[in-house]
């Protein structure tokens, strides 16, 4: 069993609520790697962060986003960061992979301060901006196809994705 669609792209692109309302419209279920953390690890994405530091979230996040494309049949939305592993972008090659897109100035927009998002709790823009230039090419690489989102609405962006597929 593996995800019909894995869903990548950064933070507040809008991977859960275009996940669920393609998950809906193709009649499959919805996971999120993120949300398998905070139950496997009862403390919030946030926590891990600050507790244990960004590196061992990447060590959990990679076992849970292995886990989740073995076990989940249906929509699998990955964490904006997942990418930055080698081996998940190898396990994606395989797969159905669609990048949901987002320009800087609308990922300041979306995100505001960004105070629960670890990395933006400084300077939201200037950390946006090196963030886009360190993973766009990580995201083009493992994409099937790539859907912008900017000035779309999610049920828009749905669409624009079953479109794609
Ligand atoms: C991160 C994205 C977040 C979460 C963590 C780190 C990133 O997931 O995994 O805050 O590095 O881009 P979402 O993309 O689901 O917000």
């Amino acid at each position: 069993m593996s995800p019909r669609i894995v869903l990548i792209g950064p933070m507040g692109v809008g991977k859960s609520t275009v996940g669920r309302l393609l998950a809906e419209r193709l009649g499959v279920g919805y996971r999120d790697t993120d949300d398998d953390i905070v139950t496997a690890e009862n403390r919030t994405v946030a926590d891990i962060f600050v507790d244990d530091g960004e590196a061992a979230f990447r060590a959990i996040e990679k076992r849970a986003v292995r886990t989740a494309l073995t076990e989940h049949e249906g929509v699998l939305a990955l964490g904006g960061g997942s990418v930055l592993d080698a081996d998940t972008r190898a396990l994606l090659a395989s797969r159905q992979v669609v990048y949901l897109s987002m320009e800087v100035e609308e990922a300041v927009r979306r995100t505001g301060l960004g105070a629960a998002r670890p990395l933006l709790a400084v300077n939201p823009r200037k950390q946006w901006r090196e963030l886009m230039q360190a993973r766009r090419h990580l995201y083009e690489e493992v994409a099937t196809a790539v859907v912008p989102t900017d000035g779309r609405t999610p049920e828009e962006v749905t669409e624009a994705v079953l479109d794609a597929l």
